[in-house]
């Protein structure tokens, strides 16, 4: 029987490239058959052309198309079938089925169900920032262990929930936390949440009044910024050197501050770690002013050259720190899972706040990671996730010495999830990214960051996405649209 499955060889005379731009074939031809893709034109299940068949359409080298292919590959859009060739995936059908072309004037063209990027929005893109390696999940235990859970109903699932989450997961963090983070604590002074952001929020509204001096680390994290602002704060920017949060500076500053928000493992973005002396000395503080401290933790355990180090809760002993875990680095931030331990102090005013203002969680995506933490594949994950880390940003780091020379200076630190390359002076990190970003990159330019203590130019590269065996396509891919 004659196969009704069309190829979109000959059908595609429109994808044509481009001579006179700068943009790479490759690139154009990644972006015309995503654009298909997305727009319904090409549909999932659809065969492409054979990469030969299409270089010479196209005039141009089988390789540029492979690299093209390998792109989509790489984002969900297309699979490879062996003989059979390459197709759009089939899994695209649900997310694009809102999105086909409807019948001229019909009021669904008009207002389309979802934006025209969803698709892309969700594939990581090459060096995007605050994703863990989205190839490399467990999903088949995942999948497991989730289906494992939504066939029970049972009556804790569904009452309503203790008001600091699911017990049995908080009594694996404290587990997890007494093994991998160097600290004990008690299930009861822990809170499960929807993640690090969710987490300063109800932080801020149990112990922040309007007006209220924070230390937030400069350069920082945005995002911690922006939560704080909108609670009321009043932010009081604290440079980080290449020792941590330079606490005499907060100190001088402002004194009584309620609280300063530090990333000691990996400060967040320079990558450096609050050393020893200045943990002693951030600690020294609170305790003298009746302060506190928010320990954010957030890829505390990606460290390349030793062991993790131990939290700064660690070394707590008067029981100032509040520290923030999350799941979205260790796991994937789609979860929206996050903990907080709190100073036995402080317990009874969260159970307040809690029971009054968050009744948010049910315990399914809960239920499921205690399983997962339990049944050791948490552990196991976490350990292959730091290898595998420690290939992909050495691949990395090659890749871009050997694309940029000494134009650009890589800086490895000891750990986290990103390195920073920084551009000679006289760049302007922010028009730089631009320009990457224009061809389908997600680089982060580093200025931004900083409220006075300037940093930068540079730009911030994440490596948990880029394969090593992809790592110098996407070197040269960025050399190319910055032209540095
Ligand atoms: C500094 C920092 N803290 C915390 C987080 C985690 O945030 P969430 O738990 O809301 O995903 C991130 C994520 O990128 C981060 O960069």
């Amino acid at each position: 029987m004659k196969s009704t499955r069309r190829s979109a060889a000959s059908a595609h005379s429109w994808l044509e490239v481009n001579r006179q731009t700068q943009t790479p074939f490759y690139l154009q031809i990644y972006e015309r058959l995503r654009a298909a893709i997305t727009a319904g034109t090409l549909r999932p299940g659809e065969r492409l052309p054979s990469a030969r068949s299409l270089a010479s359409q196209l005039a141009t080298a089988r390789g540029t198309v492979d690299a093209a292919y390998e792109l989509l590959a790489s984002q969900g859009y297309v699979v490879g079938r062996g003989a059979a060739g390459t197709i759009v995936a089939p899994t695209l059908a649900n997310v694009l089925s809102s999105r086909r072309p409807a019948a001229p004037n019909t009021p669904s063209q008009k207002a389309p169900a979802r934006k025209p990027d969803t698709v892309a929005a969700i594939a990581p893109k090459p060096f995007q920032l605050g994703l863990p390696a989205m190839d490399a999940f467990p999903r088949t235990v995942w999948s497991r262990l989730a289906t494992r859970r939504a066939r029970e109903l049972t009556l804790i699932g569904m009452s309503y929930p203790d008001p600091f989450g699911y017990q049995p997961l908080r009594e694996a963090i404290a587990s997890y936390l007494a093994v991998a983070r160097g600290f004990n604590c008690s299930p009861d002074s822990i809170v499960i949440t929807g993640g690090y952001q969710s987490t300063l929020a109800m932080i801020a509204r149990a112990v922040l009044k309007p007006g209220d001096d924070v230390w937030v680390e400069d350069p920082g994290y945005t995002d911690t910024s922006r939560a704080l602002t909108m609670a009321g704060a009043n932010l009081v920017p604290v440079s980080v050197d290449e020792h941590g949060l330079d606490v005499a500076a907060g100190v001088a500053r402002s004194a009584h501050a309620r609280f300063a928000v530090v990333t000691p493992s990996h400060q967040a973005p320079l990558g450096v770690t609050l050393d020893l002396p200045r943990r002693l000395s951030l600690l020294a503080w609170a305790i003298k002013a009746g302060s506190w401290v928010v320990e954010d933790d957030y890829d505390g355990e990606f460290r390349y050259d030793s062991k993790p180090l131990p939290a700064l809760k660690s070394l707590d002993e008067r029981d100032r720190v509040l520290y923030v875990g999350s799941f979205s680095k260790v796991m994937f931030p789609g979860l929206r899972l996050g903990y907080l331990v709190l100073p036995d102090s402080l317990v009874d005013t969260f159970a307040r706040v809690r029971h009054i203002l968050y009744r948010d969680g049910s315990i399914f995506i809960p239920s499921v990671v205690t399983d997962f933490m339990t049944g050791g594949h948490f552990a196991r994950h976490v350990k292959r996730m730091r290898q595998l880390y420690a290939e992909r940003r050495g691949a990395l780091a090659r890749a871009l010495v050997d694309a940029f020379a000494d134009r650009v200076n890589i800086e490895l630190q000891a750990g986290g999830m990103q390195l920073i390359a920084h551009l000679g002076d006289g760049y302007n990190d922010v028009e730089v990214a631009k320009r990457a970003n224009a061809q389908g990159l997600a680089v982060s330019p580093l200025s931004p960051r900083s409220v006075e203590n300037h940093r930068g130019p540079a730009l911030m590269l994440s490596f948990t996405n880029i394969p090593v065996e992809r790592a110098r396509r996407e070197a040269r891919r960025l050399q190319e649209a910055i032209a540095i």
